[in-house]
């Protein structure tokens, strides 16, 4: 996979990037003993098991299994190749790296996110020049202005404009000698319909360029400064700009999401700048999709354990839509969401502007939990009259039935029986015998796509434990590796992967210096990466002792297990069943013929 980066530059790479400080850019980390730990990006969770080890330089989650070292960490997180993230850390450290190598359409596909990066970042120079250009971007700035936006917002989010006019974008991109191709991928052009040529995608139009978490620019947003429609227009999805997985303004959120726990989620481009302007900048928008179950893992590693997001919605109505659509996404998540509704006909940015923040605070402190809210909500709605119950038992079925934890279930069904006046032994029946479990996965599939829940572990025997032992052991006490080489234990190991596994680690570690990060670069399985990761972070303590007696304990399970098999085939032959004794005596054949190689092989 790593073909054309030569190995000693993967090398310097992995020397020179530091795991914790790339983890903790997407993940809020805190000390646990010698390791760091921190909520799974790659599954929901509420008590954090992802497990980062600064002296391995390797992480593993204990609740998921995902598993591995700086570079498949990011190519996880990142959906990036192999190759991309080599590039992207070099790039980072400072490493150069030889492009010659690449063949026409390695080269191609390689470059193909770096070049519409690249192109979006001109973009957003060229619409910046055009906004603070005195002649073309006076109209512009005036809106802006108008509009409350000061000029440190402005510079801040790096605004822009695009002069009216069919073609100002091509043409730039034609002087400069960009390729039109890239352009096209970029969204920032389009092809005609009718005959050759292409013309400006974002045309007469405010310029908000989005940015990913690592700042770059993946895409744009577009608004008229009259009542022209439509109101916005956004990029299509690229391979850069994936909509369900960005949210504007994340990149400048960051620090005061760690800081509070906390993060707002408001809908729209003015709504997030004019909270950033007031001081509120653990905010985020969501432009105009609903959140998904991706949005909710990033906010998640932004607050953190224990963090909670707010949902600011500007009425009721849209509050409640917004609840009932999210509540699964975010139960499913893990993570704690409040809905905060402003008084009717504000949206955060014009409440803001009328306002100011301290109200807004306000607000805020009475916000309630999704649940509540929608119990409030179907109250005012439905009343409190018989059928006024069951219209609002109906309406918050689906949202008690998505809390995954039972007790919080129960606690629901407890205070909305309390809140209407219904006994809770028939609520929950009536929310239980209606709950058939495919409606209630139709519901949350609707609702959430794809969920990453943790397969369960295969069931294996104590041969394969006491096997994971051994190579957990020579991961963190690689003293003893000298002598599980003397001892052969390889030989008898009946698990493929393990054994892989072990013979890698005896091929790879030099006496002392066990390189884990190092050793999770020879395979591009990401099966053997993570569990090499997840064997080296148990929490065991080792010590001589200890390993002496798990080697003991390996080599009598050996000589049992060819007693048992002696004492089968016995037992085959009596009872006479010729298909059963020919494949243990081909199992017996096999052990011969390791040990005869043992006693050959001895001196190399
Ligand atoms: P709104 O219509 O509520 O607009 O759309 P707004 O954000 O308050 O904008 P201003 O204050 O009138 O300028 C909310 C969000 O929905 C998306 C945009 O992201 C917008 O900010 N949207 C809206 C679109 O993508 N396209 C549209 O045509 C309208
Ligand atoms: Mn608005």
């Amino acid at each position: 996979m790593a073909a054309y980066i030569p190995d000693e530059k993967i090398t310097a790479i992995k020397n020179a990037s530091d795991i914790v400080d790339i983890v903790s850019e997407t993940v809020s980390l805190r000390r646990a003993g010698q390791n760091l730990l921190g909520l799974c990006p790659f599954h929901a969770e509420k008590t954090p098991s992802f497990t980062v080890s600064p002296d391995k330089q390797i992480f593993y989650c204990f609740g998921c299994g995902a598993g591995g070292n700086v570079f498949s960490f990011l190519m996880k997180h990142s959906g990036l190749t192999f190759p991309e993230v080599a590039r992207s850390l070099a790039g980072r450290y400072g490493i150069d790296l030889p492009t010659r190598n690449l063949s026409p359409h390695e080269k191609k596909k390689l470059t193909e996110r770096e070049t519409i990066l690249t192109l979006n970042g001109n973009a957003v120079s060229y619409f910046r020049d055009c906004l603070l250009s005195e002649e073309r971007g006076k109209l512009a700035m005036g809106y802006l202005l108008k509009r409350g936006m000061t000029r440190k917002t402005i510079d801040a989010f790096k605004l822009g404009f695009a002069p009216d006019g069919w073609d100002h974008l091509v043409r730039h991109f034609r002087s400069s000698r960009k390729p039109v191709e890239n352009a096209l991928q970029a969204g920032l052009i389009v092809s005609r319909k009718k005959g050759e040529g292409h013309y400006d995608r974002f045309r007469n139009r405010i310029i908000f360029p989005i940015f990913n978490g690592q700042n770059q620019p993946v895409g744009f947003g577009g608004r008229v400064m009259d009542d022209a429609l439509p109101k916005y227009l956004n990029s299509p999805e690229t391979p850069v700009y994936n909509k369900s997985r960005s949210l504007y303004g994340l990149d400048r959120a960051r620090r005061k999401c760690r800081e509070t726990q906390a993060v707002y989620v408001v809908e729209g481009y003015f709504d997030l700048l004019s909270m950033h302007q007031f001081g509120i900048e653990n905010t985020v928008a969501t432009l105009g999709t609903s959140l998904t179950a991706d949005h909710v893992q990033i906010l998640k590693g932004f607050v953190g354990e224990g963090g909670k997001a707010s949902l600011v919605y500007d009425s009721d109505q849209a509050g409640i839509k917004a609840a009932q659509r999210s509540v699964a996404v975010f139960q499913k998540g893990l993570l704690e969401a409040r809905i905060m509704v402003l008084p009717t006909g504000h949206d955060p940015d014009s409440f803001l502007m009328a306002h100011g923040p301290d109200d807004f605070y306000k607000l805020a402190e009475q916000s309630m939990g999704m649940i509540p809210f929608m119990v409030e909500s179907a109250v005012e709605k439905h009343g409190l009259s018989i059928d006024g119950k069951v219209r609002i038992v109906n309406d918050l079925k689906p949202a008690i039935l998505a809390i995954g934890d039972p007790v919080a279930r129960s606690l629901r069904v407890k205070h909305l029986a309390e809140r209407i006046g219904v006994d809770e032994t028939v609520l929950l029946q009536k929310i239980k015998r209606t709950a058939q479990p495919s409606a209630k996965a139709a519901w949350l599939n609707g609702r959430l796509g794809k969920v990453n829940a943790p397969e369960p572990p295969p069931v294996r025997g104590k041969t394969y434990r006491l096997e994971k032992q051994v190579v957990a052991m020579m991961l963190q006490f690689p003293e003893m590796i000298a002598d599980i080489k003397r001892r052969r234990l390889m030989d008898h190991f009946t698990d493929p992967l393990l054994a892989e596994i072990g013979c890698g680690i005896l091929d790879h570690f030099t006496n002392l210096d066990s390189d884990i990060a190092g050793l999770v670069s020879r395979w591009d399985d990401p099966q053997k990466k993570t569990l090499v990761a997840r064997l080296s972070l148990t929490d065991e303590h080792w010590d001589r002792d200890g390993c002496m007696n798990l080697m003991s304990q390996f080599e009598s399970s050996i000589r049992r297990r060819d007693k048992t098999l002696l004492k089968r085939i016995e037992a085959a032959e009596k009872s006479g069943d010729a298909h059963l004794l020919a494949t243990l005596l081909r199992e017996k054949q096999q052990q011969a013929r390791k040990t005869m190689e043992k006693h050959s092989g001895g001196n190399h």
